[in-house]
């Protein structure tokens, strides 16, 4: 097998954990790593061989075969264009860009290309929810109700919690939908194998004044992007959803739930109970089917790599997505299919939609 390289730009929080996953993926090499700020030092600490300040130089010099883009938002577009227009497969962080424009272009670019285009939309690859996708198609749960669920964090709950994703210039017309709701919408999808079609928002920003410090002082900043986002939505197969998806949920750090509602039985995942699947019977005790290999779904067993017992949670996850979509780039079909560029501006479109509802008061279709 003949080993493939790849670079990843951008160090903070997911470029890092990037690094960690793919050196977990065989035949793959790390060889380099880009960021505007201190590239050697980051280069160093995650142990890869090269760091550059600017991705055009590493893709000259270091010719990757694929690059992880795990930069703020507005920096996905320029940078997946450059790759594709030199011959490089991409794996571009979540939400794929600030808006249904850029992603649209993005798209248009990949498949000029023929190359790999993928979105890091991980929830997929936890076990539990690649085996609800299997029981809900062989239709163990029967005709699908509606979905219900969430994301909930509280990492931006004061006002001197400030970054980028703050201002709409950075990270898109929305803050907490494009950035967590985007996990649940695409984790929605995948698990019921139905599409959003018609959105109902409404948006609550908490603390619409932060305090940024600057030279040992506090200054106010306006913020224009929302803390907690409230949808209703209906899906192509008749069912309807509903998601709060918020950063102001006190003593919530990282917890994704998903609820579905079947004729037959219903499943919940909550990913603070990451390798449970808790199905829900009317006339039989409730079960909890827990991760191992022996008793999931035959398409699901593929994707555990530890006994049961052993909890394999979000770098896990990250090593699974990255198997599927390096083994695309050798060509091998992957057994559930990893996000890709169409379903990044699928959810491009789905966010814009929400946030013209929450401006207009309105139910939108999304087209
Ligand atoms: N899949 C997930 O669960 C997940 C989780 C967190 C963040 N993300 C996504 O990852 C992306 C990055 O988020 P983060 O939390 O890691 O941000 P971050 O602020 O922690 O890190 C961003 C890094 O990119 C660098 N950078 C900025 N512009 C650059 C450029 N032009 N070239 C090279 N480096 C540049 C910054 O110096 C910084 O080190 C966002 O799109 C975010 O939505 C995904």
């Amino acid at each position: 097998m003949a080993r493939l390289k790849a670079a990843v730009i951008g160090s903070g929080f997911i470029g890092a954990a990037h690094v960690e996953a793919l050196k977990r993926v065989s035949g793959v090499d790390v060889v380099a790593l880009v960021d505007i700020m201190d590239p050697q030092c980051k280069a160093e600490e995650l142990d890869v061989p090269n760091g550059f300040a600017d991705y055009r130089e590493m893709i000259e010099m270091t010719k990757p075969d694929c690059i992880h883009i795990c930069t703020p938002n507005n920096t996905h577009k320029e940078i997946a264009m450059y790759a594709f227009e030199h011959g490089v497969n991409v794996i571009c962080e979540k939400p794929m860009a600030r808006n249904a424009g850029e992603a649209a272009e993005m798209l248009t670019a990949a498949k000029a290309s023929g190359l790999i285009h993928a979105v890091n939309l991980h929830n997929r690859f936890y076990p539990a929810n690649h085996q609800l996708r299997n029981m809900i198609q062989d239709g163990v749960l029967g005709k699908i109700y509606g979905v219900h669920g969430g994301y909930l964090q509280d990492c931006f709950s004061q006002k001197t919690d400030f970054n980028w994703r703050m201002l709409s210039e950075n990270g898109g017309n929305t803050r907490v939908t494009s950035d967590i709701g985007s996990h649940w919408i695409d984790l929605a999808e995948y698990v019921t194998g139905s599409k959003v079609k018609e959105v109902f928002a409404e948006f609550q920003t908490a603390l619409p004044v932060r305090k940024i410090n600057q030279a040992g002082k506090l200054k106010d900043v306006q913020v224009d992007t929302e803390d907690t986002s409230y949808v209703t939505v209906r899906f192509d197969n008749g069912a309807v959803g509903n998601a709060v998806f918020s950063q102001v949920y006190q003593g919530s750090k990282n917890q994704t739930t998903i609820k579905v509602s079947g004729s037959e039985i219903s499943a919940e995942w909550d990913s603070e109970s990451i390798s449970e699947l808790k199905l829900g019977y009317r006339n039989e005790p409730n079960r909890l089917l827990t991760k191992d290999r022996t008793l999931a779904h035959p398409k699901t067993a593929p994707i555990i790599s530890y006994p049961g017992g052993h909890v394999e949670g979000f770098p896990d996850a990250f090593k699974q997505n990255f198997i599927a979509i390096y083994g695309a780039i050798r060509g091998i079909k992957p057994t559930n299919p990893y996000a890709t560029f169409e379903d990044g501006l699928h959810q491009m479109q789905v966010i814009d939609k929400m946030c013209e509802s929450a401006k207009t008061g309105r139910w939108i279709h999304v087209d």
